[in-house]
């Protein structure tokens, strides 16, 4: 790769063809240099000639058909994520907001990692001591298990080379650096820089990477979002800070499916993986009262019970308020307007706030009925049953139309003990024939909103 030669600026690294006193990407003052001939070595050809040796193309015909290239890390939320089991040779970022558990997960899995493979943990953020502290408290302890506080990135890779490590474990990206380029730690072209060499790292010593990177709330500080497609793999962490549930989902997925979603409770001993995230997300749920509804919905192949909750309030004035939280804001604003018009509610005079409890984003159509249900429900003040789910997507004319999987959602509401499931009318026969397990279950199939509301709101007494 020829560099060409420039200028960029050492906050935001934005390359520029001619000097300036201010970036005109991020606004800074005198951040604009040029570019440093080791910096160019480093992208072309340089210290780490090592990893730039001639090679020829081959033909596919001639690469050898791997056999086991993934392995488990031990977590089966974690393999379920990364698509069944991470891959060897592959680096995968792992983002998340600072304190959700980054380090605590990827300690954990080196506790069952080190049974079968060397792994290295390099730490810039903890030292050596605090990692065996935390190493403790997570019951994670053996001889295959290498620990460095280091944040200078050649030095972490003369250890990578005397220690020739399997699986490889940063953290984090933010505090790596690398002398040659002048800009501090944690700037886009540090990251950049090694995430990039971690990569070559990766490929070229077939040693599994994990990256951790901090990220804030908009993902704007120099972090995953920039890096995402140099890397193989990305996976958020998320969840609120408050609550002890975690969710990891995939951003990219050069080896599996980004549909799928990992949870984890955060207690006294790590995380424990919980597989039921049912009966998580609808464990505390008030009975009896307006403004919530419950739907299922498909996390790659798992279907998910999630609990919507509304609240609709006449407004104070002025331009009535809508928010909503783990729910799409234009689906909203489409679905009020559609209860306006098709369903009858005056609602467009009132302040509506939409959640989804237990930090899950539902970013499915099939979740819009039960939306509709739930803020019917809170306008009219009258709650929805307790054992009554709602799947179905709502169309602008107030219909309802089939989703997929509609079986398999209605299953898993059957197995959380639901005996009512509003579904739209028309749903395909041979989807709905009685399975055996399904006993006790209502299907309720309405046409419209208009319909799902009456069948789904206690008549008032
Ligand atoms: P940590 O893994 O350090 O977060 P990150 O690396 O993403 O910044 O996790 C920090 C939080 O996790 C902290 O608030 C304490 C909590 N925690 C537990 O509740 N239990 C535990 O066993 C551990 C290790 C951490
Ligand atoms: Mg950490």
């Amino acid at each position: 790769m020829k560099q060409k030669q420039g200028f960029y600026c050492t906050e935001c690294g934005n390359e520029l063809a001619k000097w300036a006193g201010k970036c005109p990407a991020c606004g800074s003052w005198n951040t604009i240099i040029e570019c440093p001939e080791p910096l160019k070595m480093a992208r072309g050809s340089g210290k780490n000639a090592n990893f730039h040796e001639t090679r020829l193309p081959r033909p596919m015909t001639e690469l050898a058909p791997d056999q086991e290239i993934r392995f488990s890390t031990g977590m089966g939320e974690l393999d379920r994520v990364l698509g069944g089991g991470a891959v060897r040779g592959s680096l995968v970022l792992v983002g998340g907001a600072p304190g959700i558990g980054k380090s605590t997960l990827m300690l954990q899995i080196c506790g069952k990692l080190c049974e079968f493979s060397r792994v290295l943990y390099v730490s810039g953020e903890e030292s050596e001591h605090q990692l065996k502290l935390r190493a403790q408290r997570l019951q994670v302890n053996s001889e295959n298990l290498y620990v460095i506080s280091e944040t200078n990135l050649d030095m972490l890779i003369e250890s990578v080379t005397a220690q020739r490590p399997e699986i490889l474990i940063v953290d984090s990206i933010q505090t790596l650096y690398r002398e040659s380029i002048e800009s501090l730690a944690g700037s886009v072209s540090q990251v950049k820089e090694c995430t990039l060499t971690l990569m070559q790292l990766a490929k070229r010593q077939n040693i599994t990477v994990f990256v951790i990177g901090h990220i804030n709330k908009e993902g704007s500080i120099a972090g995953p979002k920039v890096l995402e497609h140099m890397v193989d793999c990305v996976l958020y962490f998320e969840g609120d800070q408050h609550t002890s549930y975690r969710i990891l989902r995939a951003a990219k997925n050069r080896f599996g499916t980004t549909n799928e979603i990992g949870v984890f409770e955060m207690g006294d001993n790590g995380l424990s993986e919980v597989e039921n995230p049912s009966q998580m997300l609808l464990s505390g749920r008030p009975d009896g009262v307006p403004g919530t509804c419950v739907t299922c919905v498909m996390e790659g192949a798992r279907p998910v019970l999630a609990e919507i909750q509304a609240l609709v309030v006449s407004s104070a004035g002025g331009n009535p308020r809508r928010t909503s939280n783990g729910f799409d804001y234009n689906r909203a604003a489409m679905l009020l307007a559609v209860l306006e018009k098709r369903g009858g509610l005056k609602i467009s005079a009132c302040d509506a706030y939409l959640n989804i409890i237990g930090g899950l984003s539902l970013d499915e159509p099939a979740a819009d009925l039960a939306a509709v249900i739930a803020l019917a429900s809170s306008y009219l003040d009258q709650p929805v049953p307790n054992d009554l789910v709602a799947i179905g997507e709502v169309g602008l004319t107030g219909e309802l139309r089939t989703v997929n999987h509609l079986k398999q959602r209605i299953l898993e509401a059957h197995r959380l003990g639901f005996h009512r499931c509003v579904i739209p009318a028309g749903s395909k026969a041979p989807d709905l024939r009685p399975v055996s397990g399904l006993e006790g279950m209502e299907l309720v199939q309405a046409h419209n909103i208009g319909e799902a509301i009456r069948e789904s709101l206690h008549k008032r007494a």
